[in-house]
């Protein structure tokens, strides 16, 4: 269970988190050197058992920069948690992966996860970022505001 003094130490370190990306992404222009810092970093700082990106191209999602076990590498348009959050382009947070309809099993040890989609300028879906937990409801609303927020970032 989550008690308010963990919400506290949660919503301090993404308000660190988010100023050490800032820091560590200024004047990166190579969108792929970005994604593979903010995930390094989301790793280390959370704990989280798998933190990457899928990128949006030729009209699927192909595996990015990303901390944790192999994962599959191509997900297509509207399957699984990615490719629906690239559909419905919003973010996703799935409390039990299992009860998520289509969910794709990278790993049996998943068991909760929170999907992101990072825009254009022009408000297009170019990548998500997916983080996996091992165990069930790990992400909520602090995660989902602290993570749009990075996700904001990368250009
Ligand atoms: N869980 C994702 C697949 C990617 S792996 O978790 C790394 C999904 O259902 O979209």
């Amino acid at each position: 269970m989550c008690t308010f003094a963990d919400d506290m130490k949660k919503d301090e370190k993404y308000r660190l988190l988010t100023e050490q990306i800032k820091a560590l992404i200024e004047g990166e222009t190579d969108s792929v050197a970005v994604m593979a810092n903010v995930c390094a970093a989301i790793h280390e700082t959370m704990g989280s058992f798998w933190t990457g990106f899928y990128r949006v191209m030729g009209g699927e999602l192909v595996l990015g920069p990303f901390q944790g076990p192999v994962a599959c590498m191509h997900i297509p348009f509207g399957r699984g948690v990615c490719g629906s959050a690239w559909e419905q382009k919003k973010t996703l947070v799935v409390p039990d992966v299992e009860q998520f309809p289509g969910h794709i099993a990278c790993s049996s040890l998943s068991r909760s996860e929170i999907v992101v989609p990072v825009f254009s300028q022009a408000n297009e879906v170019i990548a998500v970022l997916d983080i996996d937990s091992k165990e069930l409801a790990t992400f909520d609303e602090t995660d989902r505001q602290y993570l749009e927020g990075i996700c904001k970032l990368i250009k």
